[in-house]
């Protein structure tokens, strides 16, 4: 299916649906939704603070296009991510006899996201849902691709599906009353984007730091739209992670996850341990010889002008990190799996990264 004005469309084996893309569009979603043939009753679900900057004017869209509408409010953290409140969710729709034909609407940032898109995909087997991301990190990622997941005590994301939404809706917006930091945590996913496959789009990025930062709205619109457009590809062409390509986008996790798992997952944003991650990533790229000491010091430049870290906070325990990374799940056999850069704009995956160039690289960020 194609559809015209969407700044993107995700084509899997399961699904086919567009990706909006601007300013101001929040007003649309009713719209939208009626032309992807959705009716009936919405469901929008979100966290209090959220419902209470954008609930007013997504329920009056809805209303206005004929839908029936009803909201379930989340506390705001991750925490919120877990089988319990999905239970609650259940509780919820249930005595308001959900059916099938009906909508649930993720209004959020990507906690929102992957619990009400679990919700929606295990609620009587599968129901419609709907992504309306109001985070940058939501926009260009997790709103995309139809992962949905909660957590467990044992770890994040251990039970979810792939469960493509119907439609994302991204009011870029509605990212001028999300705190600096949060917002600069995103940019670090839209410069891995471009890192990854898009050198044009790293160079924009370079050329309009300051702009962007400040969001400006042509330009952010620009950059967070080509970026959700590569996540979009990417998805569509391996929608669970078994053709390799969206393995690539896992550019900077090694670390950046084991720099979490450290810190147990406080003190970093996952943005800010992805931008850690990359410069160490990038080290190694550069000790293998793929990328020009110039270009990695292209990259460091670029995270610091997004206001990113590059050097992991102080007091985290070396030990801790080279411990949670041989847990990492892209582990192979005893190899892990690498993501490198052979050159700004083009990603590969390596498993033959030796130990002291890994340890080098990791006492590099400080970790
Ligand atoms: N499904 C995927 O493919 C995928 C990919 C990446 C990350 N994720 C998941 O996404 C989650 C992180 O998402 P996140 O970074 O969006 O964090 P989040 O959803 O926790 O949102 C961050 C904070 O910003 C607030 N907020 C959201 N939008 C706002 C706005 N426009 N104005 C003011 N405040 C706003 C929220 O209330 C929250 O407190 C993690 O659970 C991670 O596992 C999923």
């Amino acid at each position: 299916m194609t559809f015209p004005h969407a700044g993107y469309t995700v084509t899997t084996n399961t699904a086919s649906y567009p990706g909006y893309v601007s300013w101001g569009i929040l007003d649309d979603l009713g719209p939208r939704m009626r032309e992807v043939g959705l009716s009936g009753t919405a469901y929008i679900i979100a966290d209090r603070p959220v419902f209470s900057l954008y609930g007013r004017k997504a329920l009056a869209s809805l209303k206005a296009a004929g839908f029936a509408v009803d909201h379930h409010f989340l506390q705001p953290g991750e925490a919120t991510k877990s089988l319990a409140t999905a239970e609650q969710a259940y509780a919820w729709l249930a005595a308001r006899r959900a059916e099938r034909g009906h909508t649930i609407v993720a209004l959020g940032g990507g906690v929102a996201g992957d619990l009400a898109g679990f919700v929606a995909a295990t609620y009587l087997r599968g129901i419609p849902f709907v992504q309306v991301p109001t985070t940058l990190l939501a926009m260009v990622d997790a709103s995309i691709g139809g992962k949905v997941a909660v957590n467990l005590p044992a770890g994040k994301n251990l039970v979810g599906a792939f469960y493509q939404p119907r439609l994302v809706l991204a009011d870029v917006q509605t990212l001028t009353t999300l705190p600096p930091r949060e917002v600069a945590a995103g940019w670090a996913e839209v410069v891995k984007h471009a890192l990854i496959m898009d050198r044009d789009l790293f160079d924009f990025m370079e050329r309009h730091a300051a702009a962007l930062t400040a969001l400006d709205r042509a330009l952010a619109t620009e950059a967070i739209k080509r970026s959700a457009a590569i996540k979009a590809r990417v998805v569509s062409q391996d929608e669970r992670e078994t053709g390799g390509v969206r393995t690539l986008l896992n550019y900077g996790h090694t670390v950046g996850h084991a720099l979490e798992a450290a810190l147990e997952y406080a003190g970093l944003l996952h943005g800010e341990a992805v931008s850690i991650g990359m410069m160490a990533a990038g080290h190694i790229s550069w000790r293998l010889g793929m990328l020009r000491p110039e270009e990695l010091a292209r990259q460091r430049a670029i995270l610091e002008a997004f206001r990113l870290p590059v050097h992991a906070p102080p007091g985290v325990d070396s030990a801790t990190v080279r411990q949670a990374m041989s847990l990492d799940k892209k582990v192979e056999g005893k190899r892990i799996r690498w993501v490198l850069l052979d050159g700004i704009g083009r990603a590969v995956s390596r498993t033959d990264v030796p130990d002291a160039v890994v340890d080098e690289a990791l006492r590099s960020v400080g970790a």
